[in-house]
Formats: structure tokens, C-alpha cells, sequence
């Protein structure tokens, strides 16, 4: 069986990730040091899988406590890199947070690799390394423009480590997938999101709104180069785009891959607007989200979606899920976490 590490894996990808793994039958050790997640996600996990991953709560910025997790666990074949800061906003106000963690776990990893003997690692980029693309739908050869906030810097660095670490060593191999945007939930609504405070993203907000947890949902602006004025993302189940690290590691194990460093766009292909996914919400689920126009939400990008078919050619994955169902889940994992809420009472 093969082991595979997950950083990060307590978190909202990371989660789908390992129970994807553990359903394709590969081993998996989880670290994470659970800042922004929660240590009941592993028993969410369990109940899908039947399996309670390895966990180790480490910092994966902590070179000498990383080092530890190896030697304890031997045999290691892939990393899959979650762990990282995600909060636009945030990392705005605290850069060096961001760099420091994002790009020091990464380094730390790169190193403990060939000591550890491993040479496979998957690592999650974002869409957000294309900024407003000059041409859509956004395929993985566009322009890298300047980033928007020291997030979105941390993921082009971060490519760039790799790429430049990959090339002065050949022992590494590496795929960058450039995620779109994540919503939804595991269909059982065993695990799912779990922003804590206000949510930054959409459909946690949405979801709160119609839960009655938050009063009014604001669409950051509806005067945009649109069909209907609000901006167009490429929202992708996350559990279609979990299965999709599990293809990449088996590409690497299975030495398929064609380059030392593959990156692939990981979306549906599809646009969406804020309104559509509000509009549809209420429709497939029956619930209402109150809203209103506020003013556009500084740094947005205008539009922005996947031409996933590199990744549907090479990887032979592409996304499955329709949008209904893919909101449908979001509203059952919501509906859990109320049930769950009243059950502590
Ligand atoms: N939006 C609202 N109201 C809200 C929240 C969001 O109208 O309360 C709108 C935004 O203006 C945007 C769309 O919903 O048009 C999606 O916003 P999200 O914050 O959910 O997602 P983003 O596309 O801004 O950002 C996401 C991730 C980032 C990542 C980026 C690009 O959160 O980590 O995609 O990959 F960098």
C-alpha cells in the first residue's frame, strides 16, 4: 500500500483529499497544526472511510518536529501540500505571516525530501496566480500577472521554489495544480468547510444567510463587464477536485508524468455569477438568501474560469458534479453543523 503525506489535511481540501486517498486504497499520515481546522474532522473522516488516518499535530514551518514525523513514519511516497494561510484580507495585514508560513513550510518539505527519499510532491496553487486573464477561459500557458495581495504572491513563489528546486535536482518530481474555486461539500455531510468567524468566501456566507446566522448576504458589486453585472468565478465541487490529487499522485508512483514539473487548472470549465450561485442555491434548495447589492470588494478580479482540458486530456479527470448537486451538498453540510450545534446544547 502505498503512504502518502497530507499537510494540511484536517483542512477543508485537505479533508476531502484523505478520504479520497483512503477510498483509492493508499495509506495516509495527516499533519497539521490545526490553525485554522479542527481535530474533529478526523472523525468525520472515519465515519465515511472506516479508517482514522495518522495524525501528527505539527507546524509544518518547524524543520526539527517535521524531520521527527518522517522518521517516525518510513516509507512515505507522496506529500500533498495543503497547509498553508488562504485569507486574502488577512495576509494584506500580516505579509509576513504569510510568507513566513507558506513559503517556509514548502522549503522545509523541499529539504526533508531526499533525506526522507521522497521525490513526489503535489502542491496547491490557485487560479489566482493568472490575475484578470486577458483571455478566457484561462488555460495554463497565460501570462503570470502581478498579484493582488501577498497570498497570491505566496503561491507564485511558491511555484517558482519548485520549479527552480526541480531543475537544479532531478531527483524531484512535482505537480502544481491551480485550483478554481472549492465549494460544496462531502455528500454525506460528514465533513465539510468550517470557516471560523465571518466568512471571507462565498458560499459559507451564502450558506450562514440562509441558515439565519448572518442577517444579509452583500454581492460585491453588480456593475461589472458581465451578463448580469456581479463577477463570474469557475466553482468546482470539492470533492471532484480532491479525486483529482489522487490521479496526480498515481501519475507520479506510476511515473507517467511527462515533465518533471506538470501544472494543470483545476475547474469545470464553466462560469458562474455571484447572482447565478445565489439564484440557484435558493432555487435547489428551497431556501431563501437575502441579499443585497454593496459596493465591489476591493481586489476582485472581474472574471475568471478554468479551460480544464489540459487536465482532462493528461489526467484523464474532469469535474462531475453538476452545480445543483454541488449546492445541494453545501446546504446538507450546513444543515449538519446546525443539528450538530443543537445536540452540544
Ligand atoms: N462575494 C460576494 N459576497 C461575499 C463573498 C464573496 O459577493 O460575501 C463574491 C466575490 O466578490 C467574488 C465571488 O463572490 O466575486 C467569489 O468570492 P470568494 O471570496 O468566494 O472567492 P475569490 O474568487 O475571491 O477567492 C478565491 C479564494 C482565494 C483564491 C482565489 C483565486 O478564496 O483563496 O479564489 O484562486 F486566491
Amino acid at each position: 500500500m502505498s503512504k502518502i503525506l497530507v499537510t494540511g489535511g484536517t483542512g477543508y481540501i485537505g479533508s476531502h483529499t484523505v478520504v479520497e486517498l483512503q477510498q483509492a486504497g493508499y495509506g495516509v499520515v495527516v499533519v497539521d497544526n490545526l490553525s485554522n481546522s479542527n481535530i474533529e474532522v478526523l472523525s468525520g473522516i472515519e465515519k465515511i472511510t472506516g479508517i482514522r488516518p495518522a495524525f501528527e499535530n505539527i507546524d509544518c514551518t518547524d524543520y526539527v518536529n517535521m524531520d521527527r514525523m518522517f522518521e517516525k513514519y518510513p516509507g512515505i511516497d507522496g506529500v500533498i501540500h495543503f497547509a498553508a494561510s488562504k485569507a486574502v484580507g488577512e495576509s494584506v495585514e500580516k505579509p509576513l505571516h504569510y510568507y513566513r508560513n507558506n513559503l517556509l513550510s514548502l522549503m522545509n518539505l523541499l529539504q526533508l525530501m531526499p533525506i526522507h527519499k521522497i521525490s513526489n510532491l503535489v502542491f496547491s496553487s490557485s487560479c489566482t496566480v493568472y490575475g484578470q486573464p486577458d483571455k478566457l477561459p484561462v488555460t495554463e500557458d497565460a501570462p503570470i500577472k502581478p498579484a493582488l495581495s501577498p497570498y497570491g504572491k505566496t503561491k507564485q513563489i511558491g511555484e517558482d521554489i519548485i520549479r527552480d528546486t526541480v531543475f537544479a535536482n532531478d531527483f524531484y518530481k512535482a505537480v502544481i495544480l491551480r485550483y478554481f474555486n472549492p465549494i460544496g461539500a462531502h455528500p454525506s455531510a460528514h465533513i465539510g468547510e468550517l470557516p471560523s468567524g465571518v466568512p471571507n468566501n462565498l458560499l459559507p456566507f451564502v450558506t450562514q444567510t440562509a441558515m439565519g446566522i448572518r442577517k444579509q448576504l452583500q454581492v460585491f458589486g453588480n456593475d461589472y463587464n458581465t451578463p448580469d453585472g456581479s463577477c463570474i468565478r469557475d466553482y468546482i465541487h470539492v470533492v471532484d477536485l480532491a479525486r483529482a490529487h489522487v490521479v496526480a499522485v498515481a501519475r507520479m508512483l506510476n511515473k507517467e508524468n511527462k515533465e518533471p514539473v506538470e501544472t494543470f487548472n483545476l475547474g469545470t470549465g464553466r462560469g458562474l455569477s455571484v447572482l447565478e450561485v445565489v439564484h440557484t442555491f435558493e432555487k435547489v434548495n428551497g431556501v431563501k438568501v437575502p441579499y443585497r447589492i454593496a459596493d465591489r470588494r476591493e481586489g476582485d478580479i472581474e472574471q475568471v474560469w478554468a479551460d480544464p482540458s489540459y487536465a482532462n486530456e493528461v489526467l484523464g479527470w474532469k469535474a462531475q458534479e453538476t452545480v445543483e448537486e454541488t449546492l445541494r451538498s453545501a446546504w446538507r453540510w450546513e444543515l449538519n453543523l446546525a443539528r450538530k450545534r443543537e445536540e452540544k446544547k
